[in-house]
C-alpha cells in the first residue's frame, strides 16, 4: 500500500485523529534541540500522554550514540511494538527516528510530521531511514515507510532563511522532473513570500513528483535514481567545499549541481538552451554562485567518480531530454563533463 500521505496546516487534529485510527498502547515523540521550542508547543496540547524524547540536532548527530539514546528512552519507557513515534523535526530527525523505529523490537510504527522544507519535499516521504556512520552519510539504514506523513507549513515561520532556500532547491528539481506547466508555476510563484495555502499547493505538487516516482521503484533499482538529479555533481561540490574547510548546505549544492547538469543534459540530450539559461538565471538569483576554477577539476571528478551512483568508474548522470523527460543512468566522459563545468562557471559569472 502506498505510503498516506495528508497535506494540511491543521497538524494538530490532524495527528490526533491518525493516533485515534492507529491505537497505540504508547505514544512517543521525537524531537530535536530546536523543534522541541519551536513546534512541539502547538502540538503538546492534543497529546497530553506523549512521552517526548529529544536530541541534539544537526547532522552531526545523525550518529550510532544518539540513535542508541533513542532506543534507550524507547526502553526505558515501555515502548512496545504496539506503540507509535511521531518523528517532529527536520530529515536528521525523520531518517533517524524513522531507523530507530524500524528497528526497535524489530518495528514499531511511526508517524513523520516534517518541520523544515527539505524534511517535508524530500526526507519524510519515500521511506529511507537511516544514520551516517564512520563519516559516510547515510551508511546504515533500512527502507521502511512511516505509518502516514503529515505534510504543512506552518512551521516554516521559524526556519532559517538558508533552510529553507535549501529545500527549494528540492523543489527545483522535482519542478524540473515534472511537467513543463508544473515547473512555469513554481517559477512563477515566490514560495518564500507566498502564503500558507499556496506554499502547501506547490509542497503537495512537488512531493507527489517524489511519490509517484518512489512508487515505481521503491527500493532504488532503476528509475529512483531520476531523483540523483543534480546530485552527482551536487555531492562533489558539497564535498569539495567540505575539503576546503567551508561546508555548504546540501540544498545548495543541489542548486548549484542542476545547473551543472542541466548543462550536460543540453550537451548529450539537447535540453533546450532557453530553459537551460532560465534555470541558471533563476539558480544564480537565489543561491549566488559556488565558486570553482579549472584547478578543482580533478577532485570535483575525483568526487564524482566515487558518487555511489557512478558504476564501473564512469561518471554516471541523471539527464533531462526536456522537462518532464528524464534518462536515469547515462555516462558521460571526461571531457564532456569538463565542459559542462566550464560552462557551469560562465553561466554563473565566475
Ligand atoms: N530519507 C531521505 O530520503 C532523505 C532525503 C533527503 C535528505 N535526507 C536527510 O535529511 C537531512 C537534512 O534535512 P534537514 O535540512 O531538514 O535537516 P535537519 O533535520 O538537520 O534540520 C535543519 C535544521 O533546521 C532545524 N529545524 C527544523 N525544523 C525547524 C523549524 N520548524 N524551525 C526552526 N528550526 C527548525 C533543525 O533543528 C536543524 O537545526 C539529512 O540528514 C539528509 O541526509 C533524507
Ligand atoms: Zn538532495
Amino acid at each position: 500500500m502506498p505510503q498516506q500521505v495528508i497535506f494540511t496546516n491543521a497538524v494538530a487534529t490532524t495527528l490526533a485523529a491518525e493516533l485515534d485510527r492507529l491505537q497505540p498502547n504508547r505514544v512517543f515523540v521525537l524531537t530535536d534541540e530546536n523543534t522541541v521550542g519551536c513546534v512541539w508547543p502547538e502540538l503538546a496540547g492534543q497529546l497530553p500522554q506523549a512521552t517526548v524524547i529529544t536530541i541534539p540536532a544537526g547532522d552531526d548527530n545523525k550518529n550510532l550514540a544518539t540513535l542508541s539514546r533513542v532506543w534507550q528512552s524507547l526502553q526505558d519507557n515501555g515502548a512496545t511494538r504496539k506503540s507509535v513515534l511521531v518523528n517532529l523535526g527536520g530529515g536528521m530527525v525523520t531518517d533517524l527516528g524513522g531507523f530507530a523505529a524500524a528497528t526497535f523490537k524489530r518495528g514499531m510504527r511511526f508517524i513523520n510530521v516534517p518541520t523544515s522544507l527539505l524534511g517535508a519535499v524530500d526526507a519524510a516521504v519515500g521511506g529511507k531511514t537511516g544514520i551516517n556512520f564512520n563519516d559516510l552519510k547515510n551508511e546504515i539504514g533500512t527502507f521502511k515507510e512511516a505509518e502516514t506523513v503529515i505534510i504543512s507549513t506552518r512551521f516554516f515561520s521559524t526556519l532559517p532563511e538558508s533552510e529553507l532556500k535549501s529545500g527549494f532547491a528540492e523543489m527545483l528539481k522535482h519542478g524540473l522532473l515534472d511537467s513543463k506547466d508544473a515547473y512555469r508555476h513554481l517559477l512563477a510563484s515566490d514560495f518564500q513570500t507566498a502564503d500558507a495555502e499556496q506554499q502547501l499547493t506547490l509542497l503537495e505538487q512537488s512531493v507527489n513528483v517524489k511519490r509517484r516516482i518512489v512508487e515505481l521503484d521503491p527500493c532504488e533499482k532503476g528509475l529512483r535514481r531520476a531523483l540523483n538529479l543534480g546530485h552527482t555533481v551536487g555531492h562533489a561540490f558539497e564535498s569539495l567545499a567540505l575539503h576546503r574547510n567551508r561546508p555548504i548546505a546540501h540544498g545548495y549544492a543541489v542548486a548549484w549541481g542542476l545547473v551543472a547538469e542541466t548543462v550536460l543534459s543540453h550537451i548529450e540530450m539537447q535540453f533546450p538552451s532557453t530553459l537551460l539559461y532560465e534555470l541558471a538565471a533563476t539558480v544564480y538569483r537565489i543561491y549566488g554562485a559556488f565558486p570553482i576554477t579549472c584547478d578543482d577539476y580533478p577532485a570535483l571528478l575525483r568526487y564524482m567518480r566515487h558518487d555511489k551512483k557512478s558504476e564501473h568508474g564512469e561518471y554516471n548522470f541523471s539527464l533531462l531530454r526536456d522537462i518532464g523527460d528524464v534518462v536515469t543512468g547515462h555516462a558521460c566522459d571526461e571531457e564532456t563533463v569538463k565542459t559542462a563545468l566550464d560552462i557551469y562557471r560562465d553561466l554563473m559569472h565566475i
